[in-house]
């Protein structure tokens, strides 16, 4: 049973039991509806009281069940509420721990709420691209005032139940047991009539128009391309304007049929799901033993090394760093310690927590300090021989059952673990530049890594507030391989007749936080150099445009030297088009004998991220990746891809891959066109018209 009835002394109390959240799903519905008229046909019940089980009140509507029949079928949720509202008896809602989406807006069309403190109280609809769909619009504002509604079904953000005593929202908030409080309570107003409905109060605010009008402004400015921040503000709006509660429950319907179709939505809940799923792996069952990660050490304090120490200092997990010399050592805790001091110039730390972070930290030259560690994670230079140098080290002098964990980005990792007597301890842990504030953990999984480091570092990704994502062993790992298809790509644009700017505005406008030329100008584009250098001689069949190349053999590395694909000023991160860099582009295209022709956006878009599309397909054939949802995790986190489209596979797959595979075969008729050759899951898929997804 989704939900539970018994009566204690008069009181009939319907208990959600529908875990992990008591998702509003259609058994659930169906459950509470039950429950209800059973307690509206028993004359022994003066009163009834929903309640959750578990770990929440409710966490909303089930939203697997969106864009299926389910989530139409009777009882909905306004049925459910209609049923509520006319209800004989008093039902009093009691809330602990999580009251969200439908969760909170069933607990609106009960005649009183009770909430425990600590809840977590929210209309968060807005961040999975929807609005509150089942009144929520138009009751929050009714019980806290228009401001305050608007703002949290703007933002979706919750607020505790305790800021929240006081209001309309909450009769009662209860210190100790929440159940025997709520019983309580509705015995006290078990007689009270008439019964109070929400829908029947006054919005009372002067001059709702104008600070609508501001709030449509504000909105706008922020809602970037998703349309629902301004359709929840059309609905709160409609509760103001409405001549009755039932019109304003109209536009909310349909605005939330609207969004609930749009891409964005779809996006937004798969990147919801795709969070939750990349923790699931597959022969690693969640009853998997961990081990206690209490400390951490680092080896190398430089870019990475740094940032890496920042996560586990934030996360309250003392950290060491150890380097070769005491003058790399102190850079790289000044870094740490400046960045830090950025954060709480910017209000972002207080003092406190900046001692707490910095006492955290600490450094040392001597391996023999760090031997007790839990984990250690090395990000030394990218360099077989160093690495070899340290993994032996680390063999000797970390303690049994620490996890050696290497932050590699391109080295194999089972070679890396041969180094040492316990490859079982040995995994790759792939952040992402700048390491303390990118959300991606490529969790890199060698041939031989224990099922128990794997649990241990998936449940540390979620401690240092990192998306960890498991990959397999490959040269580049799930995105730095997708990526270089991306590159490749950007690099013959450039020689069929593109120039960077062009490139990088077609891929912006697409939703890309920044183009390939911009982004190689950032990371500095001598590390491709370095990693193409090594590509040449190890696989020589693999073209690449000689563009970049000669850009670094200008001397043009990106900001750090102040020139890259654009030309940059002193002190100044902004792009300048280069006359120099674009005459090299046209030049070099005579020189391989390619007449340059005008290259449309729409054919830079679809290179570019079909070229991702066919690698990430690749890398599922080959079981690397374990899900299209993961590769599609690792990009919006690690890459800037575009939220609002869901990742490379589910855009695919909203296209339709057997557009993707007719695109491509047009683009195999082209230069290069060995390179879009569909992978064979891609041209299955396709063939049977499935998704990746
Ligand atoms: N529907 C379906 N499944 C849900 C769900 C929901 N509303 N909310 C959470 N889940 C699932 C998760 O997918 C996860 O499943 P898994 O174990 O199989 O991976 C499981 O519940 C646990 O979720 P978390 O790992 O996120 O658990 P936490 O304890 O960290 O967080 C939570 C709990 C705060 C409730 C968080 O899950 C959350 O924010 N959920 C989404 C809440 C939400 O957006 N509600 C609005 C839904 S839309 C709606 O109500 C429309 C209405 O207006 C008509
Ligand atoms: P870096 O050059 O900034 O820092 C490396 C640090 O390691 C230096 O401070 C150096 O003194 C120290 N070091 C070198 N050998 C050592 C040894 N034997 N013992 C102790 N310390 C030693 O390099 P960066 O960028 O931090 O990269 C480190 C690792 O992280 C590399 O494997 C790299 O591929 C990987 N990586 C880098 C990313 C980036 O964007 N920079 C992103 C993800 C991974």
């Amino acid at each position: 049973m989704t939900a539970e009835y018994k009566v204690d002394g008069g009181v009939a109390v319907i208990t959600l039991n529908n875990p992990p959240v008591n998702g509003l799903g259609h058994a659930t519905r169906s459950a509470i509806a039950d429950g209800i008229r059973r307690a509206e046909d028993d004359p022994q019940v003066k009163a009834i009281v929903i309640t959750g089980a578990g770990k929440a009140f409710s966490g909303g509507a089930d939203i697997k069940e969106f864009n299926t029949p389910k989530s139409l079928a009777e009882p909905t949720l306004h049925t459910v509420l209609n049923l509520l509202e006319q209800a004989g008896k008093p039902v009093v809602a009691a809330i602990h721990s999580v009251a969200m989406g439908g969760g909170l807006e069933l607990a609106l069309g009960c005649h009183y709420r009770v909430a425990a403190p600590g809840a977590q109280i929210a209309l968060p609809e807005v961040k999975l691209g929807l609005l509150p769909g089942a009144g929520g619009t138009q009751r929050l504002p009714r019980v806290l005032g228009l401001e305050m509604a608007l703002n949290m079904i703007v933002s979706g953000n919750p607020v505790l139940s305790e800021k929240l005593a006081g209001t309309r929202l909450f009769d009662q908030l209860v210190e100790g047991d929440l159940l025997q409080g709520a019983i309580a309570f509705a015995n006290k107003i078990a007689d009270v009539r008439p019964l109070p409905l929400v829908r029947d109060r006054k919005i009372d605010y002067p001059d709702h128009e104008a600070f609508l009008q501001f709030s449509r402004n504000t909105v706008k400015a922020v809602a970037g391309p998703f349309p629902a921040p301004l359709k929840c503000l059309e609905a709160v709006a409609a509760a103001v304007t409405s001549p009755s509660f039932e019109e304003g429950l109209k536009v909310e319907r349909e605005l939330f049929r609207a969004l609930v179709q749009t891409t964005e939505s779809k996006a937004l809940r798969h990147a919801f799901f795709a969070e939750r799923a990349a923790s699931k792996i597959p022969d690693v069952p969640d009853s998997t033993p961990q081990r206690p990660i209490k400390s951490a050490a680092i080896i190398g304090a430089g870019t990475m090394g740094g940032g890496i120490a920042m996560n586990f200092a934030n996360a309250g997990i003392p950290v060491k760093l150890l380097e070769m010399k005491q003058e790399a050592l102190d850079k790289g805790l000044a870094t740490i310690r400046k960045n830090y001091e950025n954060s709480m110039k910017k209000g972002k730390l207080t003092q406190e927590k900046f001692d707490q972070r910095m006492a955290a930290i600490s450094g040392t030259l001597d391996y023999n300090e760090i031997g007790q560690a839990d984990i250690v994670i090395e990000a030394v230079f990218e360099d077989m021989d160093v690495k070899q140098t340290v993994f032996r080290k680390l063999d000797e002098v970390m303690k049994p059952g620490a996890i050696l964990a290497s932050n590699t980005s391109t080295l194999d990792l089972d070679k890396i673990a041969a180094f040492t007597r316990r490859p079982q301890d040995v995994i790759g842990l792939h952040f992402f530049s700048p390491a303390n504030v990118m959300r991606l953990l490529e969790i890199v999984r060698g041939a031989k890594t224990g099922a128990d480091v794997l649990a241990t570092a998936m449940a540390l990704s979620k401690k240092i507030r990192k998306v960890g994502v498991v990959s397999g062993v490959c040269d580049g790992f799930i995105g730095n391989r997708m990526i270089e298809q991306y590159s490749r790509q950007a690099g013959f644009l450039l020689e069929e007749g593109a120039l960077p700017e062009q490139v990088d505005r077609a891929i912006e406008k697409f939703g890309f936080a920044m183009g390939p030329f911009r982004m190689g100008d950032l990371a500095g584009n001598d590390i491709g150099w370095y990693i193409r250098k090594r590509r040449y001689i190890e696989s020589p069949e693999i073209s690449y445009s000689k563009t970049a190349d000669l850009l670094c053999e200008m001397g043009r590395y990106g900001q750090k030297t102040s020139a890259g694909w654009y030309d940059y000023k002193a002190g100044d991160r902004k792009p300048y088009p280069s006359q120099v860099v674009n005459d090299m582009i046209v030049k070099h295209s005579a020189d391989i004998g390619v007449e340059r022709r005008k290259i449309s956006d729409q054919e830079i878009v679809e290179r570019l991220v079909y070229a991702l599309v066919n690698e990430g397909a690749q890398l599922l054939d080959e079981g690397i990746a374990l899900r299209a949802s993961d590769i599609d995790m690792v990009y919006l986190t690690g890459y800037g891809f575009p939220l609002h489209r869901g990742g490379p596979m589910l855009y695919a797959d909203i296209v339709g891959l057997p557009n993707v595979v007719s695109a491509m075969e047009k683009f195999a008729r082209g230069r290069h066109g060995e390179a879009w050759k569909p992978a064979p899951l891609l041209a299955r898929l396709a063939a049977e018209g499935k998704t990746f997804n």
